[in-house]
């Protein structure tokens, strides 16, 4: 029998009980401890999802000292940083909450850490184990679209803004750009095999979020409700972005792919308030095509499926660990999305293009 992998969680909040749930699920993997900065929840997240033989700590450094084999850093944004670091260099493999940090020199030095100590660093982006991903990253890897010269994502939530840690810049470190745009430069940029950025120009807005008629916590809110960006990327490939937590429309668009031999389409699922944003499955892929100059359009059908996302995520951080494989979504490759965020913070304040620059780790 294989030994168990032990596991401990960083950061009780809203998302570590799906890391718990999604690692109870495993094969010979054991969650043995949990830390939290606010005194006594830790404790209560052990009483409520009733774990025997579990730790709680305040100090999740006093966690790190245990024999484990990895943690999952499910803190707020602003937060990942310090337990991403002092995990790795505690031994310990990382499986990182997404977005990977608040600013690009954090995941730089992230990805350095890993690189020094060897360990893994798997950022979190469920939506790539749905099929469907997969699905259009070998469309496009296909190369049946020719040359894509241009690509349009994101999408947007009509009412979807989120509370608390999410909205307050000091420990989300950016809003619907960061939190919900991740997802959709993954898509499209895992897609197209993760070129590398060159610049970008953005601007962001709040006029949702800032107003007590929108959002209940209008007075803390200080980070942007509504985005958009322009991104030149390596190979003469351009990304048109936009992304929305609240707006007066029912969605912003899906993805699309334009090639010089055929474009793609794909839709999201979901409908109301929520639909239009890759941070849900998908709803139709469309191919655009000419044959002989007739325009043609086919339907790519969508693969119907039960797996549970969250829990493939995962697992197959925890098969990485057994295996000795690379990281599945690895720090490295998602610096190129944090330096695209990063530069859109750094535009929209300076109100003109920056240049992204990605050190040779
Ligand atoms: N993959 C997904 O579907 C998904 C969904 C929601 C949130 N997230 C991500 O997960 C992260 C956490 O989100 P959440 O909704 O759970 O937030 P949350 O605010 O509910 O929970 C965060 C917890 O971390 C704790 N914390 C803060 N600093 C800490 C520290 N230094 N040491 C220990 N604990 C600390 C807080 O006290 C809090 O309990 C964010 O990065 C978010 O973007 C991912």
């Amino acid at each position: 029998m294989s030994k168990s992998i032990r596991i401990g969680i960083i950061g009780t909040g809203g998302i570590a009980g799906q890391h718990l749930r999604s690692y109870r699920m495993i094969e010979d993997v054991e969650v043995v401890a949990v830390a939290d900065i606010v005194p006594g929840k830790a404790e209560n997240f052990v009483r409520r999802w009733e774990i025997p033989h579990v730790t709680a700590f305040e100090d999740y450094r006093k966690m790190l000292e245990l024999d484990l084999d990895g943690v999952s850093v499910c803190t707020p944004n602003a937060a990942h940083f310090h337990p991403t670091v002092d995990a790795l260099r505690a031994g310990k493999h990382v499986m990182l909450e997404k977005p990977m940090s608040v600013t690009l020199e954090e995941s730089i030095e992230m990805v350095g850490t890993a690189k020094e100590t060897g360990l893994l660093l798997n950022v979190g982006f469920q939506p790539r184990y749905d099929p469907n991903m997969k699905t259009i990253h070998d469309f496009i890897q296909s190369g049946q679209l020719g040359k894509v010269y241009y690509v349009e994502t994101g999408g947007g939530r009509r009412r979807g803004m989120p509370g608390g840690t999410f909205i307050r810049k000091e420990l989300a470190g950016a809003g619907a750009m960061a939190d919900i745009g991740c997802y959709s430069l993954d898509l499209a940029l895992h897609a197209l095999g993760y070129p590398k950025p060159l610049t970008v120009s953005a601007s962001t807005t709040n006029h949702f979020g800032t107003n007590a008629i929108y959002h209940p916590e209008a007075a803390s809110f200080d980070v942007e409700d509504f985005g958009t960006a322009l991104i030149r990327l390596e190979g003469d490939l351009v990304l048109n972005f936009k992304i929305s937590w609240a707006m007066h429309m029912d969605t912003l668009g899906g993805t699309m792919f334009l090639g010089t031999d055929a474009g793609l389409k794909v839709t999201p699922s979901g409908k109301g308030p929520w639909s239009g944003v890759f941070d849900g499955g998908v709803g139709s892929m469309t191919l655009y095509h000419d044959v002989r100059g007739h325009h043609v359009e086919s339907s790519i059908p969508i693969i119907e499926h039960k797996l549970d996302l969250f829990v493939e995520k995962v697992r197959d951080f925890v098969r990485a660990i057994r295996d000795n494989a690379p990281a599945p979504i690895s720090g490295e490759q998602i610096l190129r999305n944090q330096a695209i965020i990063d530069g859109f913070l750094r535009s929209s304040q300076l109100k003109r293009e920056v240049e992204v620059h990605i050190p040779n780790i």
